[in-house]
């Protein structure tokens, strides 16, 4: 049995987490991220991980086919094969008159879905020799419960939800495909929303009470638990999960 991960958004946060304790555990690792890592390379060298870091703008839509171009004489080995689409953006957080620049719409859109489609397909249709397949969306809360200022982020990963569960059906018992919301934690992404004005975003105070109060999670523990929620034989069971839900 050997198993294949394939992780996109490596460079920082919860993504740089999951993919040093994943480059740390042997077994085969892809990442997709803009920029490769020597200290993941590193982690892996030590650990025996078998690592290949494949440099893409999830964006651009030249990019994410070339890098799915790559992927595919990768997939084709291994009997476990797991997809943990990470990579997202929050901007633009606007309100929703100010949402007029079309490039960043549509950027946020191809990051947290468009690219999430278009490699899971990748995964499902070349990996015909696994016996065990996994698909894991991180979602979000704002998919399931709306903010003022967060239309773009919320609608992205509203997608994601509905996008797992019509995915799952297509599958039934050929993949495990889960929306999982990861919940708050201490990464880049909450600086950004933190750095948003009041008038993009009016619940910003919410957010810097979670850091003053120390309410973001650690984003290795949040890594750790997630990957070991993957492994486990539970994992599918709800399409739309929540790793609140999950003992740690
Ligand atoms: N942090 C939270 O509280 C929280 C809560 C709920 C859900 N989430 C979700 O958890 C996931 C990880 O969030 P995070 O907090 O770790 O975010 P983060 O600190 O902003 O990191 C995002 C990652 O996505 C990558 N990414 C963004 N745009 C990309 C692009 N065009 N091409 C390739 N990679 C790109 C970034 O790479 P670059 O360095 O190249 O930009 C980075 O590695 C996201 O899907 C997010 O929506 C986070």
């Amino acid at each position: 049995m050997t198993t294949l991960t394939i992780l996109t958004g490596t460079t920082r946060g919860l993504g740089a987490a999951m993919a040093a304790q994943l480059a740390a555990s042997g077994g085969s690792l892809v990442t997709l991220s803009r920029k490769s890592s020597s200290a993941l390379a590193e982690i892996a060298s030590v650990n025996g991980t078998n690592l290949t870091q494949i440099d893409v703008d999830l964006a651009s839509t030249p990019a994410v086919k070339r890098a799915a171009s790559q992927l595919i004489p990768l997939l084709n080995r291994h009997s476990h094969v797991r997809l943990i689409h990470n990579a997202g953006v929050v901007t633009p957080i606007a309100q929703s008159q100010d949402l007029m620049n079309l490039e960043a719409i549509n950027d946020a859109f191809h990051v947290n879905i468009t690219s999430a489609i278009f490699l899971t397909a990748h995964v499902l249709s070349h990996t015909p020799q696994a016996t065990d397949r996994r698909v894991m969306l991180i979602s979000s809360g704002a998919g399931r419960n709306v903010s003022s200022g967060w239309a773009v982020y919320c609608a992205t990963k509203a997608a994601m939800d509905r996008y797992a569960e019509a995915a799952q059906l297509d599958q039934g018992s050929r993949a495990r495909i889960v929306s999982m919301a990861p919940g708050v934690i201490d990464t880049p992404m909450q600086e950004t929303i933190r750095a948003t004005s009041k008038d993009d975003l009016p619940s910003l105070e919410r957010f810097i009470g979670f850091k003053e109060n120390k309410q973001l999670a650690d984003p290795a523990a949040v890594a750790q638990r997630l990957l070991k929620v993957l492994e486990s034989e539970a994992f599918g069971t709800q399409t739309i999960d929540d790793i609140r839900q999950h003992q740690a």
